[in-house]
């Protein structure tokens, strides 16, 4: 086990009120943007076996459990794995880093991570640790924040006079970095990578992309959803391991 601090990124101080605040339907961008689209992909990858890398208090994997699809959580910080061990008490649920996954080479069919990559230090350990656990042929499923997203909030907004217009700046967008923010009572710390670094990382590992997609909200409040005539929130890939 990886002796670092899972507090290193405030998930272990936040934890409390991630819990409470994602319920099970989870927050705007799951129940409005990620969840359809993400569980659209896992239908169709009609895996048997899944890892959820960062799997918070288990929501997803409780999603694919009732798919059928036999998941096993992971994540640093104590009280997410017990949340999800207490929703799910026949679920699996392991404590790790994804930079160091206790699990064997080439077990799973489908390895998710679902809004956990810009939450990971060291992704030049962890991609190619979820692309060892995966069996030939077994896919990749990646939800995250867009990058153009992560380099604008860490400007803030922006009030343009002449057009009386709310912009959403970018900025260094090609140096990686990471800030804290605060929200709803959570205070984490967020990478800001450019969408280069995790297309590299995946295409070093001889991985081949079977999907990229920007998802746009299906309803929700018109408030949140209008944030989306700006630039793109979120974004998924799917990446596939050759079979040998
Ligand atoms: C935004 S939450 C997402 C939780 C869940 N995937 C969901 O969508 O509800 C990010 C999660 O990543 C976890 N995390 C942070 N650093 C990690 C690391 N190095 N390896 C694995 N998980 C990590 C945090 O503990 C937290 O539970």
């Amino acid at each position: 086990m990886d002796q670092r601090d899972p507090d290193e990124n405030g998930w272990a101080s936040s934890a409390g009120n991630w819990i409470e605040g994602v319920g099970d339907a989870g927050d705007f961008s799951r129940q409005f943007v990620l969840d359809a689209p993400m569980i659209a992909r896992v239908r169709q990858a009609a895996a048997s076996t899944a890892l959820d890398i960062g799997c918070g208090e288990g929501r997803f994997c409780r999603r694919m459990r009732d798919l059928g699809v036999t998941t096993t959580g992971l994540d640093p910080v104590s009280a997410m794995i017990d949340a999800a061990k207490m929703q799910d008490p026949h679920g699996q649920y392991l404590h790790g880093f994804a930079e160091d996954l206790p699990c064997h080479d080439a077990h799973f069919d489908l390895v998710v991570s679902y809004l956990s990559l810009i939450d990971i230090d060291g992704t030049d350990r962890a991609v190619p640790e979820m692309a060892r656990v995966l069996k030939p042929g077994g896919r990749i499923l990646v939800a995250n924040l867009s990058s153009f997203a992560t380099s604008s909030s860490m400007i803030g907004r922006r009030h343009c006079k002449d057009t009386d217009e709310i912009l959403r700046p970018l900025g260094r967008y090609l140096e990686a970095r990471k800030a804290w923010f605060e929200w709803d009572g959570l205070r984490v710390q967020n990478w800001h990578r450019p969408l280069s670094h995790y297309m590299q990382l995946f295409l070093q590992q001889g991985l081949i992309l079977t999907l990229f997609d920007e998802p746009k909200p299906q309803g929700g409040p018109p408030e949140r959803v209008n944030n989306y005539a700006d630039m793109p929130y979120l974004m998924m890939m799917e990446w596939q391991k050759p079979s040998v």
